[in-house]
């Protein structure tokens, strides 16, 4: 594993952004796994720089972790919108070569095996994570029990308050949500884990240096060959370098 800390959000933009450039300009068809919230915004700007700076999507696929049950492309909370607004529109990409989960399938099961077929016929490049709180990767929650494939979930109280603000009332915010599993996640070729800020301090430091556990769905990836934990000071702010002893850990001066 290793571990690259920066002074600002805008330092690891740009670092995730350089290896995303990168995966795109080094494989013929360049395939990224996604992830929304408020955490890759300020990747998704960077790389919608890069673009107008001469780096083209047109060979590019996505596939993105995650969606609402529920709700549709034209929903503004939706991550189809989401996606389509900071990255999508923005670049070259063609809309036909993005995949995100169809939450308004009426067929749910259905869908999850359609998603799955699209992540077996595009194997992972790059796979771009945020993390919950609650230590959740995509929408993988905590639990006894953890998934590895495609499939529908019953959002954990955490999240749903952590997502409210997104939303006019609480009792708006979706509970069931569509979510790659952690197999699909930790089958990507390398897989850039983004974190920021005060908050996310306490599931960082557990990800990395805690035991493997269902209960913190990110300490998987402790399993990955090739994971890279982009992190601000205040999101690496509990992390003992004692702790991490053995890692591969490079601070910005
Ligand atoms: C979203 C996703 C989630 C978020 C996580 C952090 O596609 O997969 O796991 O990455 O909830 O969200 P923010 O970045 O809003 O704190």
């Amino acid at each position: 594993m290793k571990i690259r800390i920066f002074k600002d959000v805008k330092a690891v933009a740009l670092y995730a952004a350089t290896i995303t450039e990168f995966v795109i300009e080094t494989n013929e068809i360049p395939i990224l796994g996604l992830a929304t919230g408020a955490t890759p915004v300020p990747l998704y700007q960077e790389l919608a720089r890069f673009h107008k700076g001469g780096l083209s999507f047109q060979h590019v696929r996505t596939i993105n972790l995650d969606e609402y049950v529920g709700l549709g492309s034209t929903h503004p909370q939706s991550y189809r919108y989401f996606m389509n607004e900071y990255l999508f529109h923005p670049v070259d990409i063609p809309l036909d070569q993005t995949f995100v989960p169809d939450g308004t399938a009426v067929d749910l099961a259905a869908e999850c095996c359609r998603y799955d077929d699209i992540i077996h016929r595009y194997p992972l490049d790059l796979q771009i994570l945020g993390i919950g709180k609650n230590g959740h990767v995509g929408f993988n929650e905590p639990g006894l029990s953890l998934q590895a494939q495609t499939h529908v979930v019953k959002l954990s109280q955490d999240t749903i308050l952590a997502n409210a603000k997104y939303f006019s009332e609480i009792r708006d915010v979706p509970t069931l949500a569509i979510t790659m599993g952690m197999q699909s996640i930790l089958q990507a070729k390398r897989i850039l884990l983004l974190a920021t800020g005060f908050d996310k301090a306490n599931a960082v430091v557990r990800a990395i240096t805690g035991e493997m556990s269902t209960n913190m769905p990110a300490s998987l990836l402790q399993l990955h060959q090739n994971v890279t934990f982009v992190l601000d000071e205040a999101a690496a702010s509990q992390l003992s370098f004692h702790e991490a002893t053995g890692m591969d850990v490079i601070k910005q001066a």
